[in-house]
């Protein structure tokens, strides 16, 4: 299959929006990772004073994550999918959040213009159709020494974790997806994984657009040498 890129991934994630939160419920660990990965940013507090903007925040697993993490920050959270968006945006905890609806290709279009003392991404830019043009825009939206957080798919490289990988979409996802009448946009999970960035060349990535201090950490449980956080940070002095 190709990849769905753009308006099609969109329409796509639109769709899925309404099984999207209870796929996510039977993934083991789903929100305790994503909470994990935002603690490693190393924010310091509870976040006051700190604006995070959460890229490709979907239904608002993300956003949550956020929120329980650095709950006195003010969030604004980006997606392009108008049906994950209202489902985030109806949150118990979304009170003070501020949603966008935009591409992260076009943020300022948008409005979201920054600076942000903190960006985080999770499961977004293995989806985008020019991956180093967004880290880019996002390095540029952070304030010096701002922090990045990435968490994402990305293999190990090594044959057993892509095998795992391939077990688990096809043995459970991908059934559960086809119920719900979103298998092709499964079918391009799995498939998105496979064909982007392993950890050390998407670590790569995010220093050859700008980042310092670029840090691979991994996610424990079966997402070990699948699923891994990624911390970076704007230089403080222009390059
Ligand atoms: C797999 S979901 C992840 C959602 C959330 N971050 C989470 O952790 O559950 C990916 C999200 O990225 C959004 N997305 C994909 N490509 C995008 C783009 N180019 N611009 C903005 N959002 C995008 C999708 O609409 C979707 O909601």
């Amino acid at each position: 299959m190709t990849l769905l890129r753009d308006e099609e991934l969109t329409a796509a994630f639109d769709h899925a929006a309404r099984g999207y939160d209870a796929l996510a419920a039977v993934n083991p660990g789903y929100h305790a990772q994503l909470r994990r990965s935002v603690r490693r940013l190393g924010l310091p507090g509870h976040g006051a004073g700190l604006r995070l903007l959460d890229l490709g925040c979907g239904t608002g697993a993300s956003t949550a994550a956020l929120r329980s993490v650095l709950p006195a920050a003010h969030i604004t959270a980006v997606d392009a999918s108008a049906g994950m968006l209202r489902r985030a945006a109806a949150k118990p905890w979304a009170d003070g959040v501020t949603f966008v609806r935009a591409p992260a290709e076009r943020l300022a279009d948008a409005g979201v213009t920054g600076p942000f003392d903190a960006v985080f991404a999770a499961y977004l830019l293995r989806n985008v159709s020019d991956p180093d043009g967004v880290l880019t825009a996002v390095r540029d939206l952070l304030v010096a020494g701002g922090r990045l957080g990435v968490h994402e798919f990305t293999l190990s490289g090594r044959r057993a974790d892509r095998a795992v990988w391939t077990l688990v979409c096809r043995g459970l996802v991908q059934p559960a997806a086809s119920a719900l009448g979103d298998g092709r946009l499964y079918r391009h999970l799995w498939r998105s994984v496979v064909d982007f960035d392993t950890a050390a060349r998407f670590a790569a990535r995010v220093r050859a657009a700008g980042f310092a201090h670029v840090r691979t950490l991994p996610l424990p449980g079966w997402q070990t040498g699948i699923t891994h956080t990624f911390v970076a940070r704007r230089p403080e002095t222009a390059r």
